[in-house]
């Protein structure tokens, strides 16, 4: 097994608040890893450092051994790391299809300065665009609705035309920031079924998720957050039976692997 991710004895702190204290982990090449924690645990804030968003106040992220803490989130994505959002962001006035070819275009020589009718793309770019992004919405289930407003969507299909757009921009390492959001157990099965098809691409899968028979079911590795330090870090089963887990998120200790 070899490391893809690294994150470093990272802290963040926000105005004194201290969001993330000497956070490490690695993250395994080819791997589901999942990242729980109580509301507020920092699970968002890592995200946000390992996409580039912010930067630590200390500590590094190395990417398959290159230390990229410094990079910005466009370049980041060019590496090869993609995300999603909590509160899902989409371009309102564009097309489902449109919104996932805007994901593909960190991959394009003209880069990010014209898409679409703003020159963006020229032509044979952009019909490759359209015919990945095509292949990713029937990838995550929403291929018959291509020509809609993400507005006209679900939201939990508007959860899965984000993934389709982070899968458009081809990456190594995908973050999921809580995909099972709003969605019902039917939907939250499916989804564990489409995680486990993005990881047999040969995607790597960073995921923050409160939805424990998703994480139980999908993950194979867990890192637990509490108030921004890491308490626990491993598989599944023993992630479950650690007591300050059981006292700090789970609070049941003979069911923990409830749905919330
Ligand atoms: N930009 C910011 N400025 C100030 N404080 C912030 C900022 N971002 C996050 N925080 C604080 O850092 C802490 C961790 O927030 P974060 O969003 O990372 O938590 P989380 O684990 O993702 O929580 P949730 O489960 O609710 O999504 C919170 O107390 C939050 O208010
Ligand atoms: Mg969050």
């Amino acid at each position: 097994m070899t490391v893809l991710l690294q994150i470093d004895g990272v802290s963040r702190y926000f105005a004194g608040y201290t969001a993330l204290s000497d956070v490490s982990t690695a993250v395994e090449t080819g791997t589901i890893h999942a990242v729980i924690g109580p509301n507020g645990a920092g699970k968002t804030t890592l995200f946000n450092v390992v996409s580039g968003v912010l930067l630590p106040s200390s500590g590094q992220v190395r990417f398959a051994g290159v230390d990229y803490t410094r990079r910005k989130p466009d370049r980041v994505l060019a590496m090869g790391i993609a995300r999603n959002f909590q509160q899902v962001r989409l371009f309102r006035g564009l097309s489902v299809l449109e919104n996932v070819m805007i994901g593909r275009h960190c991959r394009m020589a003209t880069g990010a300065r014209g898409l679409l009718g703003l020159g963006i793309f020229n032509r044979a770019a952009e019909t490759q665009a359209r015919a990945t992004a095509r292949e990713m919405l029937e990838f995550v289930g929403i291929g018959a609705r291509n020509e809609r407003l993400p507005g006209e969507l679900t939201l939990v299909d508007q959860r899965r035309l984000e993934i389709a757009r982070a899968l458009a921009s081809d990456p190594r390492l995908l973050l999921l920031d809580e995909p099972a959001a709003g969605m019902n157990p039917a939907e939250v099965r499916e989804l564990t079924g489409l995680i486990g098809r993005i990881r047999d691409r040969g995607i790597t899968i960073l995921m923050v998720e409160h939805h424990m028979r998703l994480v139980m079911a999908a993950a194979d590795r867990i890192t637990v957050l509490s108030a921004g330090r890491v308490i626990a870090d491993g598989p599944p089963q023993q992630v479950q039976r650690d007591e300050l887990v059981i006292a700090a998120y789970l609070g049941k200790p003979h069911a923990p692997a409830h749905g919330r």
